[in-house]
C-alpha cells in the first residue's frame, strides 16, 4: 500500500488546473449505454473510479479507447446485463448502469451495494422510481434483479428525498421509456444538469433542466445518437484547492473552473474572511489577516456540499473561534474527526454536529489514516499547516477522485511525496 508524506507549515503559490468532474463523468459514462454510436468524452479525470467504471463497461461488452484526456466509448455491442459484486463492491456508482441497461434491454442485474464508510446509503429510491415506470424488482442472492418485459413506461415520480444518483438513474431510464416521465423533487447538481443536457442534445425532450421538476419524453427504446462532449470541471476538486490556499493562508489561482458552481464554497470562504477574486474560468483565493469561524450545514445543491464538509473542518481548525458543521446528508461522515484529533485538533462531536475550536490552531504532524475520499483530502490540507511531518496512510481513497494530487500540490509549492509502506 502507498502513503503520502507531507512536510507542513507550507506556503502555496501559483496556479492549479482543475480536472473534469468525477461525479459528472460517472453517470455520463453510464449514459453511453443509451447510445447507438461511439462517443468521445474529453476532459475525463484520470482517477481510479473512472477506470473502474470503464472496466465495468468492458465487462458488459462495450469498448473504450483512451487518448490523452479523451475516452471514446462504444456500447453498441453491449450484451451482458449484469454488474457483478467484484466491481460494485469497489464502487457504488456502478448502480448507475441499472436505469440505462433496464431501459435498453428490458432487464438488468446489479449486485446490491452494501453500506459504505460514510453511511448506509440505500438505493431504495432508485428502485422505487424504476418500479413506478413498470419495472419488477426482486432482490435475490444479493443482487437487484430488475425486469420490464414490456419496456419501461413514462410515469410521475415524486422523490421522498433529493437523491443525486436516483435522479440520474431515473433520467437515463426515462430517456428510453415509452412516454412522458415527470420527476418531482429532482436533484439539481451541475452534474445532473450536464447529464440532462447531453441527453437533450441527443434529441430527447427534457424540460426543467436545473430545476427540481424534470419532464422527459422517452424514445420508446430507440437508441440515441449522443454527440461528443467535454466533462464539466470538478467543483469539489476546485473547492479542495481553495481550502488548501485558505488553510495555508496563501494566494492561489484555481483555473478551469465554473465559478457559478462554486457559489456556496466561495460564500463560506468569504464568511471566513477570505477575499475571492473571480473571472470567467478561474477563482483566486487571497490571504487574510485573520481566519474567522463559520457555521456550516450540508445540504443539496445549490447549498453547501457534503463533499466539502471535511475540508472545511480542517480549515476551521485554523479559525480564530468556534465553528460548527452540521452534516445532514450522511449519518457517518465524520470519520476524519478522530484522525484530525490525532493531529491535535480540538473537535467535539455531538450526533451529526461537529464543533471545532480553532483558538489553539496548532496542528502537529503524525501518522493518520485516510477513511474515505473527502476525509482523506481533509488530512492532506491539515498536513500542509501542521508542524513537522505527516504520513497519510491508505491513500487509495484519494486516488479514487483526485487526479495527480501530489503533482498538482508539488507544482504549487507543497512538500509532498508518495512512498510504499
Ligand atoms: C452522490 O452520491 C455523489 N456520488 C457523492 O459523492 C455525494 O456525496 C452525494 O451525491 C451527495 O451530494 C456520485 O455522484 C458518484 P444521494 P449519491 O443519492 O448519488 C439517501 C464523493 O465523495 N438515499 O444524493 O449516492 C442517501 O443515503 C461522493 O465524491 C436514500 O435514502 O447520493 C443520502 O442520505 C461520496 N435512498 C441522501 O439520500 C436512495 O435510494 C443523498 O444521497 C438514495 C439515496
Amino acid at each position: 500500500m502507498e502513503y503520502l508524506k507531507i512536510i507542513g507549515e507550507t506556503n502555496l503559490s501559483g496556479e492549479v488546473k482543475i480536472s473534469g468532474a468525477k461525479n459528472a463523468a460517472l453517470p455520463l459514462i453510464a449514459a453511453t449505454i443509451l447510445a447507438k454510436n461511439e462517443i468521445s468524452i474529453c476532459n475525463m479525470p484520470n482517477v481510479v473510479d473512472i477506470n473502474t467504471f470503464l472496466k465495468l463497461i468492458d465487462k458488459l461488452g462495450g469498448t473504450f479507447k483512451k487518448e490523452n484526456d479523451c475516452i471514446k466509448i462504444d456500447t453498441s455491442k453491449l450484451h451482458n446485463t449484469t454488474a457483478t459484486y467484484d466491481i460494485v463492491k469497489t464502487m457504488r456508482a456502478s448502480i448507475l448502469v441499472l436505469g440505462p441497461i433496464l431501459a435498453r434491454f428490458g432487464h438488468c442485474e446489479v449486485s446490491l451495494p452494501g453500506g459504505c464508510a460514510i453511511g448506509q446509503r440505500p438505493v431504495d429510491l432508485h428502485l422505487k422510481a424504476l418500479e413506478a415506470m413498470g419495472a419488477v424488482i426482486k432482490i435475490n442472492h444479493g443482487y437487484i434483479e430488475a425486469s420490464a418485459p414490456n419496456g419501461l413506461k413514462g410515469a410521475k415520480i415524486v422523490f421522498d428525498k433529493v437523491t443525486v444518483g436516483g435522479t440520474e438513474n431515473t433520467v437515463m431510464a426515462a430517456a428510453l421509456a415509452d412516454g412522458e416521465t415527470t420527476i418531482i423533487n429532482a436533484a439539481k447538481e451541475p452534474e445532473i444538469v450536464q447529464l440532462c443536457e447531453i441527453i437533450r442534445n441527443a434529441g430527447v425532450s427534457i424540460e426543467g433542466i436545473g430545476t427540481s421538476k424534470l419532464i422527459i419524453q422517452g424514445t420508446n427504446k430507440e437508441l440515441l445518437n449522443i454527440k461528443d462532449f467535454d466533462v464539466i470541471p470538478d467543483r469539489i476538486e476546485a473547492g479542495t484547492y481553495m481550502c488548501a490556499a485558505a488553510i495555508t493562508n496563501s494566494k492561489l489561482k484555481i483555473n478551469k473552473v465554473i465559478p457559478l458552481h462554486l457559489e456556496a464554497i466561495i460564500s463560506k470562504l468569504e464568511e471566513m474572511n477570505f477575499e475571492i477574486l473571480q473571472d470567467e474560468n478561474s477563482v483566486t483565493v487571497m490571504p487574510t489577516d485573520e481566519i474567522k469561524p463559520v457555521n456550516i450545514v450540508t445540504t443539496e445543491y445549490p447549498g453547501f456540499p457534503t463533499d466539502m464538509q471535511a475540508q472545511f473542518m480542517a480549515l476551521a481548525t485554523q479559525a480564530k473561534g468556534t465553528s460548527t458543521i452540521d452534516e445532514r446528508l450522511f449519518e457517518n461522515r465524520f470519520m476524519h474527526v478522530s484522525e484530525l484529533l490525532r493531529l491535535g485538533a480540538d473537535i467535539h462531536l455531538n450526533g451529526n454536529i461537529a464543533t471545532i475550536n480553532g483558538s489553539k490552531n496548532t496542528l502537529n504532524g503524525t501518522d493518520v489514516m485516510a477513511t474515505d475520499l473527502r476525509a482523506s483530502s481533509a488530512l492532506v490540507l491539515s498536513a500542509l499547516v501542521a508542524q513537522g511531518e505527516t504520513s497519510i496512510h491508505r491513500i487509495y481513497h484519494l486516488d479514487r477522485g483526485y487526479e495527480d494530487l501530489e503533482g498538482k500540490f508539488s507544482n504549487i509549492g507543497a512538500n509532498v511525496a508518495r512512498f510504499k509502506e
